[in-house]
């Protein structure tokens, strides 16, 4: 089995956890055992210490993403909190593989986290977006793959990025209109064989070379000297990059090539992964449209997606069944509020009442289908007030304001 594939590569072993940008596969009933993939990846653990420094710097609360450890992974974040208390620039780079015109809720989860992180250490941001990879995967056009691109743009600016702040492209675009780009793609693809990608990534002979070359591209914008007109031509600015974890394999890539090419290695952060409606066992993905709430779901919709989920334990007597399992922390309900409730209290109470079996299951899933209409609609609207013309602007190459870099 090929990557870009849904059923699992060969090359995965049966009985571990799978997790690489196209797969994600848990045998336990519990779900991807995340300490463990931090092992696997080499990368560390966000622990309270962490979190407390950058309430201390920052002086504001830490982001309920945080608290939760929903982001529960880094690599270097201590370096960026360094370049933030010695009023040193850093941006943040993210991205979105468009495939398709509707984005799904756990697509939200590191934008919306970026946009805390803008607005809270005042960086400018890159976003990605990877329409030469969605071409080169999936079955779709290359114009289709561009004119996607354009339509996730708009879902991406309704989530409220400060346009001083923000830079967003698409690759077949901005190769073709910026040198320095694809310079440092070409650095990249120079530095890494064959077998370093076929390791990262379990790509094989008879994948395209449009596959194996590719991760140079995800890797060129970690690089400040990729945008020679945003950063008032500062070659060498630091980078953070917030995302699932499923993408830390083109960053460790990265990481491995940074110095031999003359650039920083970039910070990242990981989250989890919004499970499928059906189980812990995998993410939300968009090539299950009966495993994802979209952006572009009616509110009917989501009513019909979360009480199928439902249906599909049997109609059981909830509230004792979950008592005797004395789990409620792998049920869907749950675990999408865990990611979606801001308020903390209200969660905590919910939280409570439910592990106790005061709250039923259907009275759970009440309470997030009425917040999932809420967060969707309200989405729904943001989307319908971008034009045609703030997309453009957002992809236009300008000059990002930031206080700190200068
Ligand atoms: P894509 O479009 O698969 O995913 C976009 C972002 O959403 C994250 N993600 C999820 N997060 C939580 N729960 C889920 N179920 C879930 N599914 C996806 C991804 O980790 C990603 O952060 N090749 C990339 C696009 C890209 C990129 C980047 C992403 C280019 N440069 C830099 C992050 C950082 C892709 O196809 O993402």
């Amino acid at each position: 089995m090929k990557s870009g594939e849904t059923e699992l590569p060969e090359y995965s072993s049966s009985d571990e956890d799978f997790v690489d940008p196209w797969h994600v596969a848990s045998k336990s009933a519990t779900g991807i055992d995340y300490d463990k993939l931090i092992t696997k990846f080499g990368s560390q653990k966000i622990d309270d210490n962490l979190i407390t420094k950058i309430e201390n710097l920052t002086g504001k609360r830490a982001h309920h993403l945080l608290r939760r450890g929903v982001f529960f992974s880094m690599r270097d974040m201590h370096g960026i909190l360094t370049l933030y208390e010695q009023k040193q620039p850093f941006y943040l780079y993210t991205g979105r593989g468009p495939s398709s015109e509707a984005m799904h809720l756990g697509h939200l989860i590191p934008f919306i986290f970026t946009k805390w992180l803008q607005e809270t250490f005042d960086v400018p941001l890159v976003i990605q977006l990877t329409d030469d990879e969605k071409f080169i995967w999936n079955d779709i056009t290359v114009e289709e793959a561009n004119r996607y691109a354009h339509e996730n743009a708009k879902d991406i600016i309704a989530l409220g990025f400060d346009i001083n702040k923000t830079f967003i492209f698409s690759d077949i675009e901005y190769i073709s209109s910026c040198p320095e780009f694809y310079m440092n793609i070409c650095k990249v693809q120079k530095l890494v064989t064959y077998s370093q990608v076929k390791g990262i990534f379990g790509f094989d002979v008879s994948d395209s070379i449009g596959k194996i070359s590719f991760p140079a591209i995800q890797a060129a914008p970690s690089f400040s000297s990729s945008f020679p007109r945003l950063f008032k031509s500062k070659k060498d600015i630091p980078c953070l990059i917030p995302c699932a974890i499923d993408q830390d394999p083109y960053f460790r890539m990265t990481r491995d090539v940074a110095q031999k090419l003359g650039g920083v290695k970039p910070a990242v952060i990981h989250s989890t992964f919004v499970p499928a409606l059906q189980g812990v066992q995998t993410k939300m993905s968009a090539s299950d449209p009966n495993a994802s709430i979209f952006l572009t779901d009616t509110d009917e919709e989501i009513r019909i997606k979360i009480k199928r989920y439902a249906d599909s334990e049997g109609g059981i007597n909830m509230t004792d069944e979950h008592k005797k399992r004395g789990s409620y922390l792998t049920d869907i309900s749950y675990q999408y509020l865990t990611y979606l409730m801001t308020d903390d209290d209200k969660f905590t109470q919910i939280e409570r009442d439910y592990a106790c079996g005061v709250l039923a299951r259907e009275q759970l899933q009440e309470i997030l289908i009425k917040l999932l209409q809420k967060i969707i609609g309200k989405h729904r609207q943001n989307r319908a007030l971008v034009t045609k013309e703030m997309v453009k602007q957002y992809m236009t190459p300008r000059n990002l304001e930031c206080s700190i870099v200068t």
